[in-house]
This record gives C-alpha cells, structure tokens and sequence, in this order.
C-alpha cells in the first residue's frame, strides 16, 4: 500500500498550549497540520480564525492544512490565505458559487479543497473535479472531535477514487480515525488521515507520545 499521510486535528490539542501542541506534532513526524475552523452557524461549535492560523504558522514549517466550516466562506478566503494556510477547503453546502469560490482559492495561491459531509453524495463534485487539489470526505458530522467514524462513507471514498482516475487530487478522510478505521478508508483509497483524539487524546503531551500515537496509525496500515 501507498505511504499514507497524516494530518494530526489540533482540534483536540491544548489550547492553551497551541505552539508547543504544533511544534512537538510537527518534531513527532506529522506530514500535515490540520487546522479546524468553525463559526458556530455551518457547525454547532466554535473554534479558531485566521488569527490564531497567524500565531501557529512561525511554528511549524509543515502544511497547514486549513478545513473551513464556516458560512459564508467567500468573505474568509483571503484571510486564512493572508494567515499562512497552505490549503483551504470549503464545504458545498456553504459556498453557493462553489465553481467560482475554487478559483479564488487556487488565485490566493492555496491548494485548493472541497469537503464532503456525510449526507452529501460525491457527485456534487462532478463538474469542479479539475480544480481540486484535496478532497475531505467527512467520517463524521462536522463540528466535534472524538465521534464515531461512520462506516457508510467508505463506499463514497471508492467512487471518489474512480472519479478521481488519472489526475493529482488526493483524497483526505477527516472523523473517527483511528488505527481501527485507518485501514478500511486506506483500502478503500484514502491517501491523507485527519486524526484528532486519536493522535492528541486530550492534548498537552510531549513529542513521544504523539509519535507513538501516529505510528500506531502507521502500523495499522502497513499491516494490512
Ligand atoms: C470535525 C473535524 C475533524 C475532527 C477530527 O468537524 O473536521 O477534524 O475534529 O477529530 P477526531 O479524529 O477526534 O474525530
Ligand atoms: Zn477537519
């Protein structure tokens, strides 16, 4: 199988502590830093902006790896582009220009993603698949770490996969991942591990233990 790639949530990192959580995520080897951005109307919960993205970015020399919940998103773009994002991804269902809101992303010099709830069937995509460089399948409603990986998305990971055929796009699996679930979405054709509590558990710990953390993810893979 492929190496995979992991993006550790700093949803479940210490907020407190959010330098230290980057730095000693990045040192324990993450190939990704993902950043969880809820406004508290597209999700039922509230976390950071582009100014707590400013304050991360001189601490990390990885991606960051930047997943906007968040409605409207159009207005926002620029600044997460300003704030250091490598990538932005955006969910349909908050971008009624969704064509046009791609090409903004790709003009700010971000790669650019579009993340998939649950409920929402991977043809949303038909039409845009050029412009994509990320696609998120969500394993979980969007809004909270710590929830239980939904197995009905993983027959949508393989129509993504064939959708995808010849070109770039990478397809990244954000909800319940863990190194039970890593290896159903990798079969399956993911090529990126968003993992929250499983890398953190509930955060403020040394490099150590989240190398172990993601290695246990690693491992879990490879052994398949
Ligand atoms: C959910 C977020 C996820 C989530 C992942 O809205 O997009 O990134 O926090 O956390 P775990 O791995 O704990 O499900
Ligand atoms: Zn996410």
């Amino acid at each position: 199988m492929p190496e995979i790639k992991i993006s550790p949530s700093i949803l479940s990192a210490d907020f407190a502590n959010l330098g230290h959580e980057v730095r000693a995520i990045e040192s324990a080897g993450c190939d990704w830093v993902h950043v969880d951005v809820m406004d508290g109307h597209y999700v039922p919960n509230i976390t950071i902006g582009p100014l707590v993205c400013k304050s991360i970015r001189p601490h990390i020399k990885t991606v960051m790896d930047v997943h906007l919940m968040i409605e409207p998103a159009d207005l926002y773009l620029e600044a997460f582009a300003k704030a250091g994002a490598d990538h932005i991804s955006v969910h349909p269902e908050a971008c009624p220009h969704l064509d046009r809101t791609l090409q903004v992303i790709a003009d700010l010099g971000c790669k650019v993603g579009v993340a998939l709830n649950p409920a929402t069937p991977a043809s949303v995509l038909t039409h845009v698949m050029d412009r994509l460089d990320l696609i998120i399948v969500m394993s979980v409603n969007p809004g909270f770490g710590g929830q239980s990986f939904l197995p009905s998305q993983i027959e949508k990971i393989r129509t993504l996969k064939s959708m995808i055929g010849d070109r770039d796009t990478l397809i990244e699996v954000d909800g319940g991942i863990n190194a039970t679930t890593a290896p159903l979405v990798v079969a399956a054709g993911a090529d990126v591990l968003v993992a929250g509590s499983a890398v953190f558990g509930k955060g403020g710990q040394d490099e150590s233990v989240y190398a172990a953390n993601m290695q246990a993810i690693r491992d879990s893979v490879r052994s398949e």
